[in-house]
């Protein structure tokens, strides 16, 4: 295992390799598929999967960290309570943006697209993935809205706990689910030396063709 001084004196690695246009895939989803990859497999990056997903309601920005739980085609996929702020946000103005904060690999990524709830179906293959114990919390926590005491909260748990049987598969809650974004754009930032950084980004265009671009850093 390495140091914290080794891993730190990495990162001026990190500078030397940069984005090369040549060596670019067409598809942003195929790069950013080997970098969470990499983040993954690097031991000082925490929750690689973890992303900041901000949503406009009413003009008001807000930003949290949620969990990448799936990514095709389609887009990246998220859960969470149908109730939450975060949803209610999105089911006024699906517009949104994620970040993938992979600070120890001198690497950002950030999409803009627009969230869709996935099926139901989809949202109930995943729940049934969930330990026991998330699967009650999200029964017993209406997401984002105030409680009186912590003790209110476990107080739900123990109810929740107590109606099913340990044996008995616990249904996915009516208010929970995912949401999946499609994204438009795709940008991909890597540290180099000198502040002269890699932004590359990806743009949709009107005939679903990714167009490549370089940015300033
Ligand atoms: C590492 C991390 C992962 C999280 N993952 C999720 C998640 O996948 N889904 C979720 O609803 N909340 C997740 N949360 C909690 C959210 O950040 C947030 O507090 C919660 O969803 C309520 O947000 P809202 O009131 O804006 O809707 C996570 C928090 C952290 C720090």
């Amino acid at each position: 295992m390495s140091s914290r001084e080794d891993i730190a004196a990495m990162r001026r690695h990190y500078g030397e390799v940069g984005l090369v246009e040549a060596n670019l895939p067409a598809n942003p989803l195929e790069l950013f598929n080997s970098w969470l990859k990499e983040a993954a497999s690097n031991e000082i990056v925490v929750e690689a999967n973890a992303m900041v997903l901000s949503t406009v309601s009413a003009d008001v920005p807000s930003s949290r960290t949620v969990l990448l739980k799936d990514l095709t085609e389609k887009g990246f996929t998220f859960f969470t309570n149908y109730g939450s702020n975060k949803a209610k946000s999105i089911l006024e103005n699906n517009n949104v943006s994620l970040l993938f904060p992979w600070y120890p690999m001198e690497r950002q990524v950030i999409v803009i697209g627009s969230a869709t709830k996935v099926s139901r179906s989809e949202s109930e293959s995943y729940f049934a993935t969930r330990p026991r114990g998330s699967q009650i919390g999200a029964w017993a926590s209406e997401q984002s809205s105030v409680l009186s005491s912590r003790g209110e909260l476990e107080e739900k748990f123990k109810e929740f706990e107590n109606k099913w049987d340990e044996n008995e598969q616990i249904p996915t809650p009516p208010n929970w689910g995912g949401f999946v974004i499609s994204p438009t754009s795709i940008e991909f930032w890597q540290g180099r030396y000198s502040r002269l950084h890699d932004r590359i980004r990806y743009v949709r265009d009107k005939n679903n063709n990714w167009q490549l671009m370089r940015l300033n850093p």
